[in-house]
């Protein structure tokens, strides 16, 4: 598996990556739902393929599965991404400590901001970024970033030198990609405390102002302004993580074609995919290592 720079970081990783947050309708996590050992098992077998790079997050539970496949390889080996939804500083440092005793690891790879929706978001999180850079600072952190999860957040990444890095939703069919049209929960829950106060509201509710998630593409000429901005983005030497692949499996019969896709583009360093188990992983690998030995050949 071809492996790649984060960026400037001096973080290399392959170019295909392993998620540990697949959502599912009922919304829980996927991975969070298997047994340790079939995710630990999973993330070694996915790592003795090239696959270095594993991506988790505070919300995810699935530091305890990672916690056991690490047991069973040098620390160094693995790229390990993190992500957090706190938003003051106090808080994300308490998290990131209790993520440090979770996987039982002295340092993280990559922290990110995790999902976030609004530049009004991303300014009433700066306390948390704050965090993340001190955090580097200390030598706990490697890399600092955000993952995406609008618009309006990827065109602001672009005035941010402090960030190495972006983790941006990006496949050929525009499904679950960023968009400034957001539905009236985004718009909510990037509020810090109305967030909070979703929570509270009764089930009926909640599901009016959170409807199921949309099976409809974003726009065309939305869906270009997103690969233009991570160019830009790319192009000030940042970083460039894709995930959402194959659109939370909307894209499951086409595969190969998203693969392939996310796979041409030249602003994407790596790739998240959610694998739920050896068969996805043997597939994505094919298809991955097929593309960029064509690759290499046509840069000889
Ligand atoms: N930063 C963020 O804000 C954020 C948010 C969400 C997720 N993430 C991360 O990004 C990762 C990727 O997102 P995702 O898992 O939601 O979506 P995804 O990678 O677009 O889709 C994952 C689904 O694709 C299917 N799949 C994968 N390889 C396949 C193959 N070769 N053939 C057929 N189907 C295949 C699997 O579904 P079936 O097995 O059901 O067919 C899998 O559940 C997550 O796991 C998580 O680590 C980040």
């Amino acid at each position: 598996m071809k492996k790649v720079e984060l960026g400037k970081t001096g973080i290399k990783v392959s170019r295909l990556g392993i998620g540990t947050g697949t959502g599912l309708p009922s919304g829980h996590c996927a991975q969070a739902l298997m047994d340790t050992n079939e995710l630990s098992g999973l993330l070694l077998y996915a790592l003795d393929r090239g696959i270095n790079h594993w991506d988790t997050a505070f919300q995810y539970n699935t530091y305890s599965h990672i916690k056991e496949a690490l047991k069973q390889v040098k620390r160094e080996d693995v790229v390990l991404t993190t992500k957090f939804s706190a938003a003051h500083e106090k808080e994300t440092i308490r998290d990131f400590n209790t993520t440090l005793k979770d996987l039982n690891v002295d340092y993280v790879d990559v922290c990110l901001l995790h999902g976030v929706r609004t530049n009004a978001e991303l300014q009433m999180r700066s306390g948390a970024l704050n965090a993340m850079v001190k955090l580097k600072k200390e030598g706990k952190v490697r890399a600092v970033g955000l993952s995406s999860h609008g618009l309006g957040v990827l065109n602001s990444v672009l005035e941010m030198p402090e960030l190495d890095l972006v983790w941006g939703r990006v496949n050929y069919a525009g499904l679950h990609m960023d968009t400034e049209c957001l539905g009236m929960y985004d718009q909510m829950a990037s509020v810090y405390w109305l967030k909070k106060c979703y929570k509270l509201l009764p089930e009926r509710v909640k599901l009016l102002i959170r409807p199921k998630a949309s099976h409809e593409p974003i726009a065309e000429d939305e869906r270009n302004e997103v690969e233009a901005t991570l160019q830009k983005i790319h192009s000030q030497s940042k970083g460039i993580v894709g995930m959402k692949v194959l659109a939370e499996g909307m894209l499951r019969d086409d595969a190969e074609k998203a693969v392939k896709y996310v796979n041409s583009l030249s602003f994407v360093d790596s790739y998240i995919i959610g694998m739920l188990n050896r068969e996805e992983i043997d597939e994505n690998c094919r298809i991955v290592n097929a593309e960029n030995t064509v690759s290499e050949d046509v840069e000889k």
